[in-house]
């Protein structure tokens, strides 16, 4: 199975994600993954693939317009492959969980087999000085804080493949 996994991460979370589900499923021996971070570079057709998983980093409740854009040019393609969907962010549980229902199209939602947050990373020392500003004054957040989650990456690959 080859699998696409487009998404976009700002300071490296969600590519985090991204490389921890490529090493699941290449370790499971059903895939062969690509990864490509739609903030820098443009990804390839679906076509060619057998699977795709689209996730983004989560800013001000919004995921990226770039995946939410790619995702809706090739809903068709997508919609007849297994889809996964997922969100890297600070908050847990039903928020988290809000931000893909908020942003992701509903065509796709009610497609994808697996859908979850796979917990965040605020890194204060590679934050610039904006976010820095924000996470302060916006969301009161004064240190690093590190929610990232390698069991809810496995569960979500669990998922997608099943
Ligand atoms: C300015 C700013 C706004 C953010 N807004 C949210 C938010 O609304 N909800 C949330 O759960 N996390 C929020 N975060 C935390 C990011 O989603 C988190 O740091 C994420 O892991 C970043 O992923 P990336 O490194 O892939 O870009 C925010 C972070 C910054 C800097």
């Amino acid at each position: 199975m080859k699998v696409l996994i487009v998404y976009s991460s700002k300071y490296g979370a969600a590519t985090w994600a991204a490389e921890e589900m490529k090493k699941n499923l290449e370790q499971s021996g059903e895939a062969e993954c690509s990864l490509v971070n739609i903030r820098n570079q443009t990804p390839p057709s679906p076509d060619n693939y057998d699977g795709i998983i689209l996730g983004s980093s989560v800013f001000a409740g919004q995921v990226n317009k770039k995946i939410i854009t790619w995702g809706e040019n090739h809903t068709a393609e997508l919609k007849k492959k297994p889809l996964g969907l997922f969100v890297t962010c600070l908050a847990s549980g039903e928020t988290a969980i809000g931000y893909i229902e908020s942003n992701f199209p509903p065509a796709l939602l009610a497609h994808a087999k697996a859908k979850d947050s796979t917990g965040g990373l605020a890194d204060f020392a590679t934050f610039g000085w904006l976010d820095r500003f924000l996470l302060k004054n916006v969301a009161k957040l004064t240190e690093t804080t590190d929610s990232r989650d390698p069991d809810r990456v496995k569960e979500f690959v669990q998922k997608f493949i099943q």
